[in-house]
Order: C-alpha cells, then structure tokens, then sequence
C-alpha cells in the first residue's frame, strides 16, 4: 500500500501523484486520484477553495524538489528591488561621468537614499538575508548601494533623525566615490598589488573626500569618504584613528562595508556563506570595529537566511523555512528524508530551537 501524505497545495512538488480525489467545496470532482499534480493546478486549486490534498510519499530529494521549496517561500524585500536598482543605475551614472576635479549631482541620489529611508522604517523590524542584498551583476555599484542600505538599517537601529539618517545614506552610498579616479587597471588586477598600486588605492578615501567637498552635502557625508577604512583599533588608514576618533558614521560605514564584502565574490576572494561572514565579522568585532554598534547590527542579521541550504549535524539535508527570532542560529528547518529512509515522511519540519540534539553543522 502506497503511504499518502496531506500537503499544503502551494507546497506540493509537481510530478507527486495525487492520492485522493480532490473536490472542489461545492463537491465538484477537480482531478481524480492517479494524476500526477502540475504546477498550474495550484492556481486551479486556489480558485477552487481546496487548501490541501492527498499525494503519494515519494521520499526523493532532487534539485527541482528544493528549487521548488525555494520558489515557494516568502521572502520580504527589506528594500524594493526597484529602489536599489535605480539606486545602482545612478551611482553606475554618477561614477562613469565624475573626474578628479568634479562634484556629484546630490539630487537624484538624496531622493533615493530618501525612499530607502521611508522603506526601512515602514518595517516594524527587519532581519535581512543576504539573498535579498546579493549583487547580481556589477559588484562595485550594487555594492555602494548595499552599504548605503546596511548602514541605514544600523542608523535607525540607533534612533538616529531624520537629517542624519539622509546624511549618512549619502555618505554611505558614496564612500567609495573616490574610486572613480583611481586607474581601473588597478582596481581590477586580478593578481597581487605593487606597494605603489596599493598605495594608489588607498588614496580613494582622499580622492572621494575632495569630490563630496565640492559637492553640496553635509560635512559628516563626506567624511565617510575620508574615514571608511579606519579600523577600531588603529591599523587602519589614512591617519591610524583609533576608537571613537574615527567619527560615528565611518564607524557605521566601516562595518557595512566588510559585511557586504565578505557576502560577494570580489577580485581576490569568493564569497563566504552567511553563517561563516557572521562568525568572521562578530569575530572581527573588537579589533577593527566598534563593538557597540556591531551587536546593533548583528540583532539584524539573518545567520541561516531563509532558503539557505542546510547540512544537519545528522547528515541530513534540509531548506531553512522560517527564523527563529530568539535564536538566530536555530531557525526552522524543512528536512527531507534521505537514503537511509529513516524520516518517514517526505519531509518533516523541524524547529531546531526545540530539538536540542539536532544543529546545523553545514551549508550547501
Ligand atoms: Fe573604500
């Protein structure tokens, strides 16, 4: 005898055999036992008012089973994709046309760094996924916009007004405004650097510093140009300022910047998965940032982002569903069964919040 199982119609896996005949509520036969569930039959489904059926336990996990279970979950925008790649579009702008003795036209960007401003405290609370920040094409643009985000999301963690959130969204989104007039031979050799080519690099937080200067915003923007490599403890650069001599919003900055680093693949080094930038930038935390504001933004970030493909210290494989709020590191787990069959049913979710004996011991 076949094993059947209830499943929530938005979550069955095309190809599952239906197991029971499926009636609509006002007893009208939709599709009878034996057919193999299509994806068009969820909307079908919907229509009908049917919320689950009965399907066949197949127990198999392939790669389509998980790019469906990825398909259907809810991942909330933190910020509008629309927003970010007009943002993106006007920075890729503003970089291409700026020259060493030139100024940025600040009104296009205020407007966005605006409406990023409005998205985020729309959200009661927000923990983002590095999914939802992941740069799809060009590193360098969808990266400014992505610090300008982060260090928003920590400036109104930290109650910041209105005047200084924009101050800072601006400064973030243009910390790095001085590569414009770096040689882009440089900036994008793949091999080692000369010390007279790391030097040069250096140079872009004086190069950004002078092109905000003429340009019409705060003075506190544009320090971040000037300020962002600066680490807590003095090794970093222009001048080695130490602690809270680095001003607050490059120490905001600062850490925006590594986290969205660590999350990309760059020139020199692959991206690292979200649970192992947590670890390396928490770790990081005393030594080039200030402690203080890294807790602030690590309430906000999500270790196993939802969808994240996880190894369980038991081996067995399963798609993060759901965050566990309290408890970042033990979300809520969709795990399938494996060869060894010893799950019974296709899939079993598990909150690893309450099963003591199970963790994550890995990603894929
Ligand atoms: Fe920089």
């Amino acid at each position: 005898m076949n094993v059947m199982q209830k499943v929530l119609v938005n979550n069955v896996i095309p190809g599952s055999i239906i197991s029971r005949d499926v009636y609509s509520k006002d007893g009208i036969i939709l599709v009878s036992r034996g057919v193999a569930f299509r994806e068009h039959f969820v909307k079908h489904f919907n229509e009908a008012g049917v919320k689950e059926i009965f399907v066949e336990e197949n127990g198999q996990m392939t790669k389509d089973t998980m790019n469906h279970i990825r398909k259907s979950l809810h991942i909330n925008d933190i910020v509008h994709e629309k927003t970010i790649s007009q943002a993106q579009t006007q920075i890729k702008k503003t970089m291409i046309k700026i020259s060493a003795a030139g100024s940025v036209n600040i009104a296009r960007i205020g407007k966005l760094v605006e409406e990023i401003i409005d998205q985020l405290l729309e959200k009661q609370e927000f923990v983002f996924a590095l999914s939802q920040l992941r740069s799809v094409d060009d590193y360098t643009y969808r990266h400014s916009v992505n610090v300008g985000v982060l260090s928003l999301v920590i400036g109104i963690d930290m109650s910041l007004d209105r005047d200084a959130l924009r101050n800072l969204g601006i400064g973030a989104i243009l910390h790095d405004i001085g590569k414009a007039v770096v040689p882009e031979d440089i900036l994008k050799k793949p091999s080692s650097l000369t010390k007279e080519e790391f030097a040069e690099i250096k140079k872009h937080t004086d190069y950004g510093y002078e092109i905000l200067k003429r340009t019409d915003v705060a003075e506190e923007a544009a320090q971040i140009a000037l300020n962002h490599h600066e680490k807590y403890d003095g090794t970093g650069y222009q001048k080695g300022l130490k602690g809270t001599n680095i001003p607050l919003f490059s120490r905001i900055v600062a850490i925006a910047d590594a986290y969205d680093a660590m999350s990309n693949d760059r020139v020199y080094q692959k991206k690292l998965s979200p649970d192992k930038v947590f670890k390396e930038i928490t770790h990081l935390g005393d030594k080039h940032f200030d402690c203080e504001i890294m807790e602030k933004f690590a309430r906000h970030l999500s270790i196993y982002p939802t969808g994240t493909g996880v190894i369980l210290n038991t081996n067995h494989r399963g798609i993060v569903l759901r965050q566990n709020k309290l408890y970042p590191e033990s979300p809520v787990v969709r795990v399938f069964r494996d060869e060894r069959k010893d799950i019974r049913n296709l899939y079993v979710d598990i909150d690893l919040s309450i099963t003591k004996h199970l963790y994550i011991a890995n990603t894929f």
